[in-house]
C-alpha cells in the first residue's frame, strides 16, 4: 500500500494489519541497550508488571538489577523517545515521515517477557505497532465502551471484547487509530516498537498561545502600558473591585488581535520545542573557517533530538522562530525535510556566508552535526 492510499483510506479511520511491513527487520536496539537506556535519567521509562494477577506500574530510571529477571513471566519495560538516542530508531521513525513531523511524536520500544503487556486499553493517539523481535498476540476491538477499571495505576478497560486477533511476527505491523481498544500479549520474549503521534489539545494550545502572544508580540497596542485610575474617587468600600478596573481590562483583552500568520508562527515555535529532558551535547569550539571546510567535505545532519519545521515565512528549530530571506529559506527547508545536506549542497551554501554562520552556530549549540564521517 502506498503512503497516499494509506492516508486516504486508513489513517484515522480504521485499523490495518500489514504483514511483513519491514521484512528482515533488525531491532533498532538490543535488549541490553534498551535496559541501558532505561537506566538513564534523561530517558522516560516505565515498568509494568502483572504478577499474581495484580497490575503494577513503576517509573524509571531502572538500574539493571532493579528489573525483574528476564526469566520471570508477565512484565514489560517501556522506553519512550528511543529515536532521540539511537540512530537506528531515528531512521525507523524516518520511514513514517509521509506524515508531517508536526504530528510525529516518538518511537517507544517495549520489551516483554512471556505473557507480558500493558493490559486492554485505548490510546488517545494514532499508533503503528511494529513487531521487531519475537511474537505478540494482539486482540483489538472497535467497542465504544471505554470505561476504565477504577483505582489502578494503569488505564485498563473495564470491559474488553476482542473482535479480531492476530499474532505478529518480526516485521509485521498493526496500525490503530485513536481510541481503538487493544491488548497485546507477548508470546515468549518479544520487542515491539510503537511509532506514536501527538495531537495537541486545543485547551493546552490556547494557554500556550496566550502566553506566547503576551511575551512575543512587543508592538501589541492592546497590551502596552499599565492600568491607571486618575478618576478614582475616595471609597467607603475598599474591598469592592472597582468596576472601572474590570471594564478597562476587558476592553484591552477584547482589543487583542492576531492573524493566521501569527498563529502559524506560534504553532511552529511551540511544536518545535525540544521534548522534555532533551539536552543538546555541547560541542568543542571550532573556528568558522575549519567548520566550513569540514561541512563542505562531509555534509551536515540535524541532531536526532532536533525538531525542525517551517511555514511560509518562518523556519523553526528547537523552539526558535527565524524569519529567513528567500535564498536561505530554500536550503533551510531542504535541511528540515531531509534532515541533512550533502557535502555538495553545503558547498553551494558556502556562497551564502550568513547561512554558513548559522550552521556553525547551530552546530556549536549541538542542534546540527557534521555528518558522521567528519567526526
Ligand atoms: C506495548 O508495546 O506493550 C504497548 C503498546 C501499546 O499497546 O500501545
Ligand atoms: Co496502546
Amino acid at each position: 500500500m502506498t503512503p497516499a492510499a494509506f492516508m486516504r483510506d486508513i489513517w484515522h479511520r480504521k485499523p490495518l494489519l500489514v504483514r511483513q511491513a519491514i521484512s528482515d527487520i533488525v531491532p533498532p536496539v538490543s535488549r541490553e541497550a534498551l535496559f541501558e537506556l532505561a537506566d538513564r535519567d534523561d530517558v522516560e521509562s516505565r515498568l509494568v508488571t502483572h504478577f499474581r494477577n495484580r497490575w503494577k506500574l513503576a517509573h524509571g530510571p531502572f538500574a539493571a538489577d532493579n528489573l525483574p529477571s528476564t526469566k520471570a513471566r508477565q512484565w514489560t519495560l517501556l522506553v519512550q523517545g528511543v529515536n532521540l538516542h539511537n540512530s537506528a530508531a531515528a531512521a525507523l521513525m524516518g520511514q513514517f515521515r509521509f506524515i508531517p513531523d508536526a504530528r510525529l511524536d516518538d518511537v517507544m520500544v517495549s520489551y516483554a517477557t512471556d505473557g507480558g503487556g500493558v493490559g486492554p486499553h485505548f490510546d488517545s493517539y494514532d499508533v503503528f505497532l511494529l513487531q521487531v523481535s519475537g511474537r505478540r498476540r494482539w486482540r483489538i476491538s472497535s467497542q465504544d465502551r471505554l470505561e476504565l477499571v477504577p483505582d489502578l495505576p494503569l488505564k485498563i478497560l473495564a470491559e474488553f471484547e476482542a473482535e479480531q486477533e492476530f499474532v505478529l511476527e518480526p516485521g509485521d505491523m498493526l496500525y490503530l487509530p485513536p481510541q481503538y481498544a487493544h491488548d497485546g500479549v507477548a508470546e515468549g520474549e518479544c520487542m515491539t516498537c510503537s511509532i506514536g503521534f501527538r495531537a495537541p489539545a486545543y485547551r493546552e494550545l490556547a494557554g500556550h498561545f496566550l502566553a506566547w502572544l503576551s511575551e512575543t508580540v512587543e508592538d501589541n497596542e492592546a497590551l502596552s502600558g499599565r492600568y491607571a485610575d486618575p478618576g478614582q474617587a475616595a471609597t467607603s468600600r475598599p474591598a469592592q473591585l472597582p468596576a472601572d478596573l474590570a471594564r478597562t481590562v476587558a476592553q484591552r483583552l477584547q482589543a487583542l488581535r492576531w492573524s493566521n500568520d501569527m498563529v502559524s508562527e506560534f504553532i511552529g515555535t511551540h511544536l518545535s520545542e525540544p521534548k522534555p529532558g532533551v539536552e543538546f551535547a555541547e560541542v568543542p569550539q571550532i573556528a568558522a573557517g575549519k567548520y566550513a571546510k569540514l561541512a563542505r567535505t562531509h555534509g551536515i545532519v540535524l541532531a536526532p533530538a532536533s525538531i525542525a519545521l517551517y511555514d511560509r515565512s518562518h523556519f523553526f528549530l528547537n523552539g526558535e522562530a527565524y524569519e529567513v530571506p528567500g535564498e536561505l529559506a530554500g536550503w533551510l527547508r531542504r535541511l528540515a525535510d531531509r534532515r541533512h545536506l550533502t557535502a555538495a549542497e553545503v558547498g553551494q551554501c558556502a556562497e551564502l556566508p550568513e547561512l554558513m554562520e548559522t550552521f556553525h552556530h547551530w552546530t556549536l549549540e549541538g542542534w546540527l552535526q557534521l555528518a558522521p564521517a567528519a567526526v
